[in-house]
């Protein structure tokens, strides 16, 4: 996806840096989860990034798969001076792509963001989802996203005032 000041590719290894640049205010205002630089190596294949023509990352975004027809877009981040101008947007229909491509069909997102999502074809939703069975094989992942999609206890406190939203792709 090429626009005329930023282009949107796949993230590389060498981006783990700047990713964790642009999001560490974000995790210090528990805006979003932080984790281990290790965690953002493991993850990269799930990453995209914008990048201004002069090579700076000015954004990012992951896609995490939860189960077969299931997925979360977590940690997108748009730098300051860039907010407002599309760049989300173009992540997001990025990573819904992505999420096509693999066969998904739902799109979970635990945000305070929630107009932005709105705009975007996301809905707040409560409780119960995940049918039961389904419920209690996903409750044994290790990933803290899908504890915070299960709401699980032990994680409350990340996911305190954030809104639960899905979109159907
Ligand atoms: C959520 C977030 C990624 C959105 O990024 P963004 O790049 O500002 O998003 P966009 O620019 O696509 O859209 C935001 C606004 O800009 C407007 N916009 C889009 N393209 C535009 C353009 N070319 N020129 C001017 N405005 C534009 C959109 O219409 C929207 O405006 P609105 O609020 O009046 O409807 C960003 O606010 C962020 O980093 N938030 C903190 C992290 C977070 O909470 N992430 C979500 C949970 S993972």
């Amino acid at each position: 996806m090429s626009h005329p000041e930023y282009t949107v590719r796949r993230a590389r290894t060498s981006d783990v840096a700047a990713i964790r640049t642009l999001i560490e205010p974000l995790v210090a205002e528990r805006i979003l989860l932080g984790k281990e630089r290790v965690v953002f190596y493991e993850s990269v294949q799930e990453f995209r990034v914008a990048e201004a023509s002069d090579g700076t990352l000015i954004g990012c975004g992951a896609l995490h798969v939860m189960w077969e027809d299931l997925g979360e877009v977590r940690t997108l981040a748009v730098a300051p001076a860039w907010l407002g101008t599309g760049v989300g947007r173009a992540l997001l229909e990025r990573l819904e792509a992505d999420a096509r491509e693999l066969g998904l069909s739902r799109l979970f997102c635990l945000t305070f963001e929630v107009s932005f999502f709105t705009r975007n074809g996301y809905g707040e939703i409560g409780e119960g989802v995940i049918d039961p069975e389904i419920y209690s094989e996903m409750v044994r992942s290790s990933d803290e996203g899908v504890a915070e999609f299960l709401d699980l206890a032990r994680v409350k406190p990340n996911t305190l005032g954030n809104s639960r939203m899905l979109k159907r792709l």
